[in-house]
């Protein structure tokens, strides 16, 4: 790879075998192309800050618009697929193109965002909008006492998460989005207030956890400066304003269809899509990287109203990157009735000598692992990638095209090189792995890591793969 960043020289710091990590390498090594202009901000949620829409949720995991935007311009598609939707970036800007398009994603607090931003662009009524904003305003502001029933619904993990005069003011909010009958109006409200909890609590999410400031009234083992916080109604007036006067430029950009939002996990609504059905996927699954999405966007879930059981069904149903997650390849061969797709997955999975190179030595130093269960969560993660892998082999037509976003990992530094992986089973699922394209600056290690095992960084990748003709 013609790039210094990036090392050719595979190794494993503990002293195992690295033969199956070095001939995947080898059998990929002309396709993986550093591509300079495919900086972190051309890419990721960065880009997105400033936007129309795409500003109203914090949804740092997102795609930028450019991304997609180039990606779908390489290949002029009908219809376009992203299993792993988030808050919408990849349906939002292919309807906004005039294409069929869907989005697929289990948390609900991106698809509120995806739903409000492509409602606002298609067939919004302003003035019903700001008659209901300035009454949600005034409510807030009312000082009344709202009704017990519209209290914050607090969960563990969220108690003590927004100064007393705060929690008033959201229950105020609570109440009166509870009166609105009118779905687009109360999806966008709805946005609108979960959108800024951050802000106005104490909290700031931090990658796997959410960070506590130290004026909570929590027992902490480590604490932030967050800074000011703001108001409730402070926050709420300034993003009511926003999406005011982002709904012009949203017609605009985004009013020529509207996209299909599904909300449930592609383990289970993959299956239900017909074959061919799709010309074209953008997506980027969750990384392998232990990062809880229900941790870090607990505030949101619990306004949606998620209870404690809620949290843990949800993060069993997501993607297993945690090292909560327990293993799903019973409860998927139960679905898919031991089909042969999920026995070609499975397959798939379980011939994939990289990762049980990774494993085995994972499984030597079991003792030194700071949680054993980063085991599980590898074997796992790469199973139901197999299955998605699989999936999108009999759903994207031939000819059609995937790209996928991912970040390469390591535990106790041994490199998974998860581009390499996915690209094996995508070439085993009836795809032409064309391109990984490699971003200039990768993922450093983190400091823990790089003290035991030396400066490395991880390859942050899209891949290019080709349906083959049959
Ligand atoms: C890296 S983010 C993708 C963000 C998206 N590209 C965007 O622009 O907003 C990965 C997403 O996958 C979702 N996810 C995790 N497990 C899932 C599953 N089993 N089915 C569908 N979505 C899932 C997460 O909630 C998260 O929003």
């Amino acid at each position: 790879m013609p790039n210094g960043r990036f090392t050719n020289h595979i190794e494993s710091p503990n002293g195992g075998s690295v033969n199956e990590r070095r001939s995947l390498h080898e059998r990929f090594r002309s396709r993986l192309i550093v591509d300079p202009t495919l900086t972190r901000k051309a890419v990721s949620y960065q880009g997105n800050r400033d936007l129309p829409g795409f500003r109203w949720l914090k949804y740092k995991e997102s795609f930028s618009r450019g991304l997609v935007e180039r990606l779908i311009d390489d290949v002029q598609p009908d219809s376009v697929l992203d299993p792993f939707s988030g808050m919408g970036t990849t349906p939002l800007i292919a309807a906004g193109r005039g294409l069929r398009a869907t989005g697929i994603e289990i948390m609900p607090v991106g698809v509120i965002a995806g739903k409000a931003v492509a409602r606002a662009a298609n067939g919004f009524h302003s003035d019903a909008y700001s008659s209901a904003a300035k009454s949600l305003i005034e409510h807030v502001k009312s000082y009344k006492k709202a009704a017990e029933q519209h209290a914050f619904p607090h969960v563990r993990i969220t108690q003590a998460a927004f100064p007393q005069e705060t929690e008033l003011e959201i229950a105020r909010a609570r109440e009166f989005i509870a009166t609105i009958d009118d779905i687009t109006i109360k999806t966008v409200m709805n946005l609108a207030c979960m959108s800024i909890l951050e802000s106005v609590s104490y909290t700031r999410k931090d990658g796997q956890y959410l960070r506590w400031d130290y004026r909570a009234d929590r027992k902490l083992r480590s604490r932030i400066h967050k800074g000011k916080i703001l108001r409730f109604q402070e926050a709420l007036y300034t993003r009511l304003e926003e999406i005011k006067e982002d709904v012009e430029p949203l017609k605009e950009l985004y009013g020529r269809s509207m996209p299909t939002f599904l909300t449930g996990s592609s383990l289970q609504l993959l299956r239900k899509i017909a074959d061919n059905a799709f010309d074209m996927v953008i997506t980027s699954p969750p990384y392998a990287n232990r990062y809880d999405y229900t941790r870090t966007y607990a505030l949101e879930l619990a306004w949606l109203g998620y209870g404690q059981d809620d949290f843990k069904t949800l993060r069993q149903q997501m993607l297993s990157a945690t090292v909560e997650n327990k293993p799903k390849r019973e409860w998927l061969q139960q679905i898919y009735s031991n089909s042969d797709l999920i026995a070609a997955a499975l397959g798939m999975s379980d011939a994939q000598n990289a990762i049980h190179e990774v494993v085995d030595i994972l499984r030597d130093h079991s003792s030194e692992l700071g949680n054993p269960h980063v085991i599980r969560l590898i074997e796992g993660y790469f199973l139901e990638m197999a299955v998605i892998v699989a999936e999108l082999g009999r759903i994207v037509r031939p000819g059609g095209t995937v790209f996928m976003v991912n970040d390469n990992v390591q535990y106790h530094g041994e490199e998974i090189p998860v581009d390499l992986v996915l690209s094996d089973f995508a070439e085993q699922s009836g795809f032409r792995c064309e391109r990984i394209w490699v971003l200039p600056r990768g993922k450093g290690n983190s400091s823990q890591q790089m003290g035991r095992f030396g400066r490395r960084e991880l390859r942050k990748c899209v891949y290019k793969w080709v349906r083959c003709d049959v």
